[in-house]
């Protein structure tokens, strides 16, 4: 259920009601939890056009990332697990032509040839998922998946992870991940984004740092879910040990 009041957005989940305030900070069950925002500077170096950072403040709010958005309660199930969290709030902003979208990240090896994967589940508004993999320093495979309010998804392991808000409000995501690892930035800053640019109208542009590309792939993969992703955790935790062991059902990844 969803209920809208003047600046502010109610998200009434099974595991608890989610504040967004005006200030995109979030809110669970009326206990205010700690975030991160990303500013526009952060993602200097991965926009099409950096003149984006002349037309809006570089200290305008993107995003806002709430790692462990769990109740003290359950904390000790999620830690026991080395399992994380998080809520990410995207606001709506264009950058120029480009939608708003996250910074982007590969993760580290899990397991032999396999990096961690992860689920993503949106909360609430629309979402946009890049996801690309490189072999040998070429880029091989680059999938769009697109979401919407209670959708699922899963990023298999090995591909990087670039989010974007395309819609015209706040992008409220959740994702369960291993807690042990960080994210791996660089290739992505390196490169300046990811291997194509996604400007309004869905239109797709080739980032040229990434030279000879494969033409994108759509995909419609959902992950199956039963409530949502948090409470799935707590009814099954190791329903979830994929998260830290990928190579058990590698085959699954494979699609
Ligand atoms: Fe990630």
């Amino acid at each position: 259920m969803l209920k809208r009041c003047l600046k502010m957005l109610e998200l009434h989940l099974h595991f608890g009601k989610i504040t967004i305030g005006d200030d995109m900070e979030v809110s669970l069950d009326g206990r205010r939890l700690p975030s991160k925002p990303r500013l526009l500077k952060d993602l200097a170096n991965v926009l099409m056009d950096r003149q984006v950072l002349d037309m809006i403040g570089a200290s305008t709010v993107l995003y806002r990332m709430c790692r462990d958005a769990v109740h003290e309660k359950d904390v000790s199930a999620f830690r026991n697990h080395a399992v994380r969290f998080d809520i990410t709030v995207i606001s709506p902003i264009s950058l120029g032509d480009e939608y708003n979208k996250t910074l982007g990240h590969y993760h580290p090896e899990a397991a032999r040839g396999l990096t961690y994967p992860e689920l993503y589940q949106v909360l609430s508004g629309q979402a946009i998922f890049l996801l690309q993999r490189q072999e040998g320093g070429r880029l091989t495979e680059f999938r769009i998946m697109e979401a919407n309010a209670g959708d699922a998804v899963l990023i298999p392991p090995n591909f990087g992870h670039v989010t974007i808000n395309p819609g015209d409000d706040l992008l409220v995501l959740s994702n369960l991940v291993s807690s042990s690892f960080e994210s791996v930035y660089g290739d992505y800053i390196s490169k300046h984004g990811a291997a194509y640019y996604v400007l309004k109208g869905k239109r797709m542009i080739p980032n040229p740092e990434y030279g000879q590309l494969p033409p994108p792939k759509r995909s419609g993969a959902r992950y199956p879910i039963s409530k949502d992703l948090y409470s799935d955790f707590i009814s099954c935790p190791r329903c979830f040990s994929f998260l830290n062991d990928p190579s058990a059902i590698a085959d699954r990844f494979l699609i």
